[in-house]
């Protein structure tokens, strides 16, 4: 009986160890082992336990501690979540800051993201944009589309944004004729990662892209977007240059790829 007893306290205290040191300290320095970790395992498990999902979970955290009408807050909120409760692939608050330096810089009129999830980096952008501009930003998922239409209108931004439901790759080619657009300014990329290269060719051969035009690619290291880094970094019609910062809410290297169109 005292065996069983003793075998039982040491195997909580491992699972204990485990789970708050080891476990966590492998996974801030590791991109791929915090991508199993955040979006295979404890994902399924939390949504498994509280019967929600992870954006319902992150919808809450803003209801429950941003101010309406405020993006600052509903930013601050979903970051403090992200980083002390659970993970959630938003570009976050370190790689944020450069998204908002090159966002500033170039001062779109239209600007176009596409892979919106909940909306965390369309409030980055909607709330930096002068007062006629636009955000148009693309999602193929409903259920994240539906979550990310909640965010933005908590923050106040449902006038900056549109959020355009279907895959990039049929909706791009009918952005001119649908918004009435010549071109964008701006295009944060940062839907799944082997499609940079052929949206990017898309967005070229349907004239989206003028001189000037910033391409800002999230995610080039990790997961990573190597054929995409390849494409613009050898293409005499980019000039490309690299940004290095880290996985969200991790230790783990990632960076953006900002590209300039030259035309
Ligand atoms: C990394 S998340 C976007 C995170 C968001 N930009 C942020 O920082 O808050 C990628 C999103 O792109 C969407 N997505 C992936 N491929 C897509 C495609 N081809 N067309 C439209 N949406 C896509 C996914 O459903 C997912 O929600």
């Amino acid at each position: 009986m005292l065996g069983l007893l003793a075998v039982a306290v040491v195997s909580a205290a491992v699972l204990y160890v485990l789970y708050h040191w080891l476990i966590p300290g492998a996974v801030q320095n590791s991109g791929w082992l915090a991508l199993i970790w955040h979006d295979v395992i404890l994902e399924r498990v939390l949504n498994f336990t509280t019967g929600s999902s992870r954006p319902q979970r992150m919808l809450k955290a803003v209801q429950k501690n941003a101010t309406k009408g405020d993006p600052q807050s509903v930013i601050s909120a979903i970051d403090y979540y992200c980083r002390h409760k659970e993970w959630a692939m938003n570009v976050g608050d370190e790689k944020g800051l450069i998204l908002d330096s090159v966002l500033t810089e170039v001062n779109p009129s239209m600007a176009l993201e596409l892979g919106t999830y909940c909306g965390y980096s369309s409030v980055r952008i909607a709330r930096l944009l002068s007062p006629n501009s636009k955000l148009i930003t693309v999602e193929f998922n409903p259920a994240f589309a539906a979550i990310a239409r909640q965010i933005i209108a908590y923050a106040g931004l449902q006038d900056k944004v549109t959020i355009v439901e279907g895959p990039s790759a049929d909706l791009i080619p009918k952005m001119k004729e649908r918004f009435g657009l010549k071109s964008f300014d701006f295009v944060f990329l940062d839907h799944w990662k082997d499609r940079y290269v052929p949206d990017t060719k898309l967005l070229e051969e349907c004239g989206l892209l003028k001189k000037g035009t910033v391409l800002l690619a999230d995610n080039v290291i990790c997961p990573g977007a190597p054929e995409y880094l390849k494409y613009v970094r050898n293409n005499p019609r980019y000039e490309s240059r690299y940004y290095k910062s880290y996985l969200e809410y991790t230790k783990a290297e990632d960076g953006l790829e900002k590209s300039v169109f030259l035309g």
